[in-house]
């Protein structure tokens, strides 16, 4: 079933309050509960990890702005989002307070979200891995070893105009950052609308 993979890091979108966990396979609860629904319903959830290198600016920026839109639109139940780090910098770290400030200015809150890094296994687990940067993409081959399905791209790779996001750790400027993200996140939504056949 889909949720024997699940690890601890996965924070699924339509997490309801259910706080029981799965304590046989010892899935997260959030997860859990999601996971096992569209089991049961046979439906697949898509799973997408953003990566950056220390997951505190970018990838969380994506990985909670993605979740907004989905949540918007209603669809968040069909996906899993989570984000991660390539490098072992930051581990543990919490959001970058530029990243978390330029969020709030949204109504968006990263509450509880500590940087982790990508493992071996999210290879398998993840529909989709999306770099913020080309760089990112050589660090994720370094640990996924080969992208046999074709899982990783770069998040504006889907877009326009194909780039990589503004890093704010040397620009210090979250607006860019925030204003690549959101246009990767929607060109990327459009794409998983029509190849995936999502509909609200
Ligand atoms: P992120 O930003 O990869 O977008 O989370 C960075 C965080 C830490 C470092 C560089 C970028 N660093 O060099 O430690």
């Amino acid at each position: 079933m889909m949720h024997r993979k699940t690890t601890k890091n996965v924070r699924c979108t339509s997490y309801k309050g259910k706080e029981k966990s799965c304590s046989r396979l010892k899935c997260a609860p959030q997860t859990c509960y999601a996971q096992r629904a569209c089991a049961r319903m046979g439906i697949k959830m898509i799973k997408i990890m953003f990566v950056c290198l220390g997951n505190i600016c970018r990838s969380p920026m994506a990985e909670f702005v993605f979740r907004d839109m989905l949540e918007k639109e209603g669809i968040s139940d069909r996906f899993v989002i989570a984000s991660c780090a390539t490098s072992t910098e930051e581990i543990g770290n919490p959001v970058h307070p530029g990243t978390k400030r330029k969020l709030m200015e949204h109504g968006i809150s990263v509450e509880g979200k500590h940087a982790v890094q990508l493992q071996r296994k999210d290879y398998d687990e993840y529909d989709y891995l999306l770099a913020m940067e080309e760089r990112n993409i050589v660090n994720i081959k370094r640990i996924i070893k080969e992208d046999s399905e074709h899982k990783v791209h770069r998040l504006l790779d889907f877009s326009e105009f194909p780039r990589d996001i503004a890093d704010p750790w040397y620009t210090g400027n979250f607006d860019k950052t925030y204003d690549d993200v959101v246009e990767g996140c929607k060109d990327f939504l459009k794409f998983l609308k029509a190849t995936h056949g999502i509909n609200q």
